[in-house]
């Protein structure tokens, strides 16, 4: 079982070392990948805060599929280059959008959402997917929680097969 006792009064680096520590906790104590990353969903909403939607998005015949979340019920495909994810999915880049009603052709899944980080999962140079982590705040995310979520895809790359899902 997870134990979040203290995470209330941790600050934000704190948070984003305890989800990685949980992450590693995770996927050295499964061995099924489709496992592994539904709970790392369950992680990254236990661990940082003002989200309400956090889950992948997979590249399927060239587009997106939706994968494990955490949130809302979302949009089940996303065309790559269209909205945030497509568009992370397509240039390879990291979108840190700070209002997603700015964001030319920004897909909305839930009306809640104002910011959106967006991390591309990229393997020996191939697109799996996306990480997605949506925000009712405007500007929610910051450059450190960027770092921490880079860090996060890679132990992912070390620890799944995308290949699996
Ligand atoms: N806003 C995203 C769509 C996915 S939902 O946020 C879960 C986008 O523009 O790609």
């Amino acid at each position: 079982m997870f134990k979040f006792d203290g995470i209330e009064v941790m600050n934000e680096r704190e948070r984003l070392r305890y989800m990685l520590l949980l992450a590693k906790s995770q996927l050295s104590s499964e061995n099924d990948d489709l496992a592994n990353i539904s709970n790392i969903t369950g992680i990254i909403m236990a661990c940082v805060e003002k989200l309400n939607w956090a889950g992948f998005y997979f590249l399927r015949e060239n587009e997106l599929v939706l994968g494990p979340f955490q949130g809302l019920p979302a949009c089940n495909r996303i065309e790559i280059g269209k909205g945030v994810c497509g568009t992370a999915a397509h240039t390879g880049k990291i979108q840190r959008v700070v209002d997603v009603h700015e964001f030319p052709g920004h897909i909305a899944c839930d009306d809640a959402s104002n910011s959106e980080l967006v991390i591309p999962i990229i393997k020996d140079n191939e697109v799996y997917g996306v990480l997605d982590l949506d925000s009712p705040e405007k500007s929610r995310f910051t450059k450190l929680e960027e770092e921490y979520f880079i860090k996060l895809v890679e132990i992912l790359n070390e620890n799944i097969n995308w290949n699996n899902i």
